[in-house]
């Protein structure tokens, strides 16, 4: 049997490579657990670079974990808006709660952490190890790539999980590891992202390269392999830009639970397999005779499908009661304080954009069409 890619080798790289990052706490400081849950959170699903500012405005408004708890929801949801998996802000609003009532403590065990909302295996492992010190390997997808490299595992994921997550738990089996569980996560992060990268692994830098099974059979930048991808069903919506006089907005709040759960939109159809008639759309307009103009169609693409919604703009002297009553109209001024998920920030785009000749949408290759 060969080695095991040694710790104590990364650590030694992790202490002169490691990447400055907002969250992290420097060397001889000691981590903020609020901190760490609160940039894991914000990393589900969204890379670094993306999560920064996010992180940043968030800690300004929200310092700790108690004032986190105090918030409004919808401060919260507007601070959040623009990340997506809006889940994910509805779970830290209830976790923040929780941990509140604990006296603002985080538990420091992986079974409290776990027994929080929005905390799963992953998000209980990455706190637990680098804001508590606790002895276990959390393993995202950087952790995967660098391990199914090492280990040279061909098996495509999903299957290979299992046996990823035993050879990262095995590092802990060593000295260096479990005397720095924090830095040897964070080390793997690092690792990841910037040598073990997905199509060009920088292996004449890795400080793993000479026990890389992967590295030695010539595979290493085709894994983790990955089984096929199904193909996502496409969904069809309209939604209504509606403006009055004095640039107000018309908006509405979506239903708490479900898709972009309590995010804010501009008011539109259902979303559903078939693509919407002109006259089954306007049918369904907040106000019917309105003069209604299609200004083009965004594309998103959701996890589970990809979404093309038409959008319609129309201006009218003052909205009707009747069309205000399922939501409320908004200054212009303060569109940008609105929990709009980025989906909605690209169709209210589009239909502010009343100068443009409305343009059928030609084809879907760029997410706003005009
Ligand atoms: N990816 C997931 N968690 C991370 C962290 N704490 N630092 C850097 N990258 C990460």
């Amino acid at each position: 049997m060969r080695s095991s890619p040694s710790v104590a080798r990364l650590l030694d790289w992790y202490a002169r490579h490691r990447r400055s990052l907002p969250w992290r706490a420097e060397p001889g400081e000691t981590a903020d657990p609020y901190r760490v849950w609160l940039s894991e959170i914000m990393l589900q699903q969204t890379t670094v670079g993306a999560v920064i500012p996010y992180y940043e405005r968030f800690l300004s408004l929200f310092p700790s974990v108690t004032n986190l708890a105090a918030a409004a929801d919808d401060r919260v949801m507007a601070a959040w808006a623009g990340l997506g998996y809006y889940a994910r802000a509805r779970n830290l609003v209830a976790c923040a709660r929780a941990v509140a009532e604990r006296g603002g403590a985080f538990p420091a065990d992986i079974d409290g952490l776990r027994a929080l909302p929005g905390i799963g295996a992953y998000t209980a492992a990455a706190v637990g190890a680098i804001a508590f010190g606790l002895p276990v390997v959390p393993v995202d997808g950087n952790v995967e790539r660098v391990m199914s490299r090492v280990w040279a595992i061909d098996t495509p994921l999903p299957q290979a999980r299992p046996l990823i997550r035993a050879r990262a738990a095995a590092l802990m089996e060593q000295e260096a590891a479990r005397c720095a569980p924090s830095d040897t996560a964070q080390a793997l992060f690092d690792l990841g992202a910037t040598l073990c990268t997905p199509t060009t692994p920088a292996c004449a830098l890795c400080p793993w390269a000479e026990t890389c099974e992967g590295r030695r059979q010539g595979i290493a930048a085709a894994l983790p392999r990955k089984a096929p991808k199904a193909v996502r069903p496409r969904r069809h919506g309209a939604h209504f830009y509606l403006a009055d006089e004095e640039g107000r907005v018309l908006l509405r709040r979506r239903p708490a639970k479900g898709l972009l759960g309590g995010m804010v939109e501009i008011p539109g159809t259902a979303w559903r397999a078939d693509p919407w008639t002109l006259d089954e759309a306007l049918a369904q307009a907040p106000v019917l005779q309105a003069g209604w103009v299609k200004r083009g169609t965004v594309r998103h693409v959701f996890t589970h499908f990809e979404l093309l919604i038409d959008v319609y703009a129309a201006h009218v002297a003052s909205v009707p009661t009747g069309a205000i009553d399922t939501g409320y109209l908004c200054a212009a001024g303060d569109l940008a304080t609105q929990a709009l998920p980025s989906l909605m920030a690209k169709c209210l785009t589009l239909g502010q954009n009343t100068r443009a000749e409305a343009a059928p949408a030609a084809d879907y290759s760029a997410d706003l069409l005009v």
